[in-house]
């Protein structure tokens, strides 16, 4: 399907399941890796209200062949998760291999992602995240080695990638056919440079090159999807494959419902009043408890979804500022009881955007690390670090 093809908004949508590989989605619906988020409990939380792959936290690949307590902790799943994803990220094609192995002979995973996004300075300051896919030698090397390894397993192996570092030193176009031709079984965009963090509107059209630039295989698009109308807006702008949701189902784990409805093609939505609100915010806290094993790291956890749950509803200040600093389930279920139970849907003011965004900034790079677009040996020394105290994308 070319872009001229796209279907108008005036026709239905008829979008095909997602393949991966061997795996069919029926839902073409990704709920993107996010570092702090979607551990066991929200994965949990959100496919139970719509179908699709449900990523894990990101997990280091060094870390993950160290066996260390965390990533084990990364990388496991509920019984019930059908589809097991786990997201790598790495710098060293050796370690991402073994990491990718051991996922594999283990059996930990039904599919894996691989991360090329990360913005942190603290990572493309020594060339990983974001700013890797610059260096297409050693790009070329993790993917390569990634899907040969995955496939021995028949696991399909993705990329999740930026579009570049900034709009002078685009790498999306590049690294799209070099995975499509290491044999990844889909590669999703993140529509912003690493400059840009999670600031200005992501770049539907970047997505829509990507979508043209690879005919061949599944392309996902990521990037401000705030709604399940965004979502459907995406697919006919770019004729995505499918897409890939973050922020926007913070403290909204409902959207995946909404989606799979938008999708086929029914205009239902869900609109919780605070009494559901409320009993979701309770869940997620009894099931990070469940995650963790420790209630006091649970409810720590709980306190940064509070005002993504709450958008829009009424809660006063007061009880805001308790809710933020709840020490124990019994204390959260207290402050839920004082909420108007009876308030309704607020409409858009519960939606929208939410989460990070940050201010576009130039990405802190390597010395040097733009003036050729293979990796010399200091920067190699350099990436070993590029590995460590790593989370987020
Ligand atoms: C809190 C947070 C943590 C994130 N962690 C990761 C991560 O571990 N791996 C990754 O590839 N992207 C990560 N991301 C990026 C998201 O997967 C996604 O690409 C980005 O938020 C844009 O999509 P959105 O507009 O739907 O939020 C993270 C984003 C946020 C907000």
């Amino acid at each position: 399907m070319t872009v001229t093809d796209l279907p108008t908004s005036d026709t239905k949508l008829d979008l095909p399941p997602l393949k991966l590989g061997n795996i069919t989605v029926d839902t073409p619906v990704i709920l993107a890796p996010m570092a702090g988020i979607t551990n066991t409990a929200f994965r949990r939380l959100c496919r139970e209200h719509g179908g699709g792959v449900f990523v894990s936290e990101m997990v280091t690949s060094r870390a993950l062949v160290e066996r260390t307590p965390e990533s084990m902790r990364l990388i496991s799943h509920d019984e019930d998760e059908k589809i097991r994803s786990v997201q790598l990220y790495g710098v060293d094609p050796e370690t991402v291999g073994k990491a990718v192995r051991m996922l594999v002979e283990e059996n930990h995973a039904d599919h894996i992602d691989l991360n090329f996004g990360c913005p942190v300075a603290k990572v493309t300051r020594r060339g990983g995240g974001a700013a890797l896919p610059w260096k297409l030698d050693l790009f070329t090397s993790i993917v390569q080695t990634a899907v040969r390894e995955a496939s021995k397993g028949g696991l399909p192996l993705t990329i999740k990638m930026r579009k570049g570092i900034d709009e002078d030193h685009l790498t999306y176009l590049e690294a799209g056919r070099i995975a499509r031709d290491a044999g990844v079984a889909a590669v999703a965009l993140h529509g912003r440079t690493a400059n840009q963090f999670y600031s200005g509107q992501a770049d539907w059209d970047s997505i829509a090159r990507l979508r043209e630039a690879l005919p061949d295989v599944p392309v996902l698009g990521n990037g401000d999807i705030w709604s399940a109308e965004d979502a459907i807006a995406m697919v006919r702008q770019t004729g995505v494959d499918g897409v890939v949701v973050g922020r926007g189902c913070q403290g909204r784990p409902w959207l995946f419902g909404d989606l799979m409805n938008a999708f086929e093609g029914s205009d239902e939505r869900h609109k919780p009043g605070m009494a559901e609100v409320s009993a979701a915010v309770y869940r997620h806290a009894e099931l990070l408890v469940d995650t963790f094993d420790d209630e006091n790291k649970a409810l720590r956890d709980i306190r940064k979804h509070m005002a993504w749950y709450f958008k829009g509803y009424v809660v006063g200040g007061e009880l805001r500022a308790k809710l933020s600093t709840v020490p124990t389930l019994d204390a959260l279920r207290e402050l839920l009881d004082q909420l108007d139970m009876s308030e309704g849907y607020p409409g858009v003011d519960a939606e929208g955007p939410r989460g990070r965004a940050g201010t576009p900034k130039r990405t802190a790079l390597p010395a040097g690390w733009l003036d050729a677009r293979t990796l010399s040996g200091g920067q190699k020394d350099e990436l070993v670090g590029a590995e460590l105290d790593v989370s987020g994308g």
